[in-house]
Order: C-alpha cells, then sequence, then structure tokens
C-alpha cells in the first residue's frame, strides 16, 4: 500500500516475495500499529513498554517506538509548531508502517496532539491495522506528576508551545481503546491493552501462536 505521491520520479515499487503475510504466518501473530496517544506524562511511554514486555515473553515481535527518542534522531530537526509535530507524526506513521509490513506489533508512544495528523496514519493503512489508545490523564495529573520538570518550566515561559498549556491536545473522538493511566494501575492497563489486541485478533489467547 502506497502513500503520498513522491516527489522523486523514474520510480517503480518494488513487491516482495517475502510478504507481510509469509512473516505474520512465521511470527504466529498479525502485525499491527498500537498508538498510545495523551498528554506528555500521561504514561503513554510506561504503557507501552509494559505491554511489549508482555507480549515479548509471550513469543510476539515488537518494538516501541518514542517521542523522546525518535526526536534524538531521526526528527531530531523538527520542534513543537503544529506544522513541526504534524510532520513528526507523518514520519514516525511511515516508520511504523515499514515495521508493521515486516510483520511486527510495532507499538508508538507520541503526544500526537492532533485528530488530523493522527487520522492521517490511520489512513495509511488497511483497516484494523491501526489501533488508537487513549492514555486519559487530566493535564492536572500530569502537571502533579511533573516527572521530567516540564510543566514546571512551561508554566514559568520558558518552554513555549507546550502542549496542554500553551498548544492543545485533541483527545480522540472514538479510539479503540481507552485507558484510564491517570488513576487506574499500569497492570490494570496492561490487561485492557493486551484484551484488546486478542478481540480484534491480532494475538490469539492474549499470546502468539507459536
Ligand atoms: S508530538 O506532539 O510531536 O507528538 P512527541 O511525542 O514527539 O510530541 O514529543 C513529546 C516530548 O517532547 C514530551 O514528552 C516532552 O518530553 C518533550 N517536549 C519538549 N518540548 C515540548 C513541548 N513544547 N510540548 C510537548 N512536549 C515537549
Amino acid at each position: 500500500m502506497k502513500t503520498q505521491a513522491p516527489v522523486s520520479t523514474n520510480t517503480v515499487w518494488h513487491h516482495a516475495t517475502v510478504t507481510r503475510h509469509r512473516r505474520e504466518a512465521q511470527n504466529g501473530h498479525r502485525g499491527a500499529i498500537i498508538w498510545f496517544t495523551g498528554l506528555s506524562g500521561s504514561g503513554k511511554s510506561t504503557l507501552a513498554h509494559a505491554v511489549e514486555e508482555t507480549l515479548h515473553q509471550q513469543g510476539c515481535r515488537t518494538f516501541v517506538l518514542d517521542g523522546d527518542n525518535v526526536r534524538h534522531g531521526l526528527c531530531g530537526d523538527l520542534g513543537f509548531s503544529s506544522k513541526d509535530r504534524e510532520e513528526n507524526i507523518r514520519r514516525i506513521g511511515e516508520m511504523a508502517k515499514l515495521f508493521m509490513e515486516a510483520g511486527m506489533i510495532v507499538l508508538t508512544a507520541f503526544i500526537s496532539p492532533y485528530r488530523a495528523d493522527r487520522e492521517r496514519v490511520r489512513g495509511m493503512v488497511e483497516h484494523g491495522d491501526f489501533i488508537e489508545v487513549y492514555c486519559d490523564a487530566s493535564i492536572e495529573v500530569c502537571e502533579s506528576r511533573d516527572v521530567k520538570g516540564l510543566y514546571k518550566k512551561a508554566r514559568a515561559g520558558q518552554i513555549s508551545e507546550f502542549t496542554g498549556i500553551s498548544s492543545p491536545y485533541e483527545a480522540p473522538e472514538k479510539p479503540e481503546l481507552s485507558v484510564n493511566t491517570g488513576g487506574a494501575k499500569l497492570d490494570k492497563c496492561v490487561h485492557q491493552v493486551i484484551e484488546e489486541m486478542t478481540l480484534r485478533g491480532i494475538i490469539h489467547n492474549g499470546k502468539a501462536d507459536i
């Protein structure tokens, strides 16, 4: 499945003989994008890594793409304007899609504050490949946690365009799953995600079919 029309011309799509389907059959589970979205400090990374741990122990092939990490490399040239965030999510979407086509379960942990940007990624893949998980934690809870001390800096005017303070966050209207990362225990949230993935046939009986 191709996405944006490229600027480069005279390129020809090469079809692999080792297909996504063959990779998935070998892995014993489907490839998918589990897209965690929520405010900074809402628990996206914590939850994504905890879900990955569970899946890995069950024999699944997984990878976590994390906002702070990706911004050190692939997206190191981008800031936090709406244009840069849009480009950030576009690149992550393309990368997540490649991982998925490699048969893996890719878990992404980006604020991804704009509905339109998330919907664009959803539209890049087949129906059922993109599972949006809303990490529901209020700005009050995230700010009281302030794990990285960034809310304090944002309030002091030392960080501009900070999500939830001076830049918007658009909560999903119809996510595949909403988890109460602001209040519920981590184990419960992990269980909810694993259950949803099982329900959607990404994994079988909560594990890889191997
Ligand atoms: S996104 O909006 O483009 O999806 P992304 O998830 O990649 O953001 O990066 C968010 C992380 O960057 C935050 O967890 C925080 O550590 C850091 N950060 C630095 N400046 C900002 C800012 N202005 N707004 C939000 N997060 C910021």
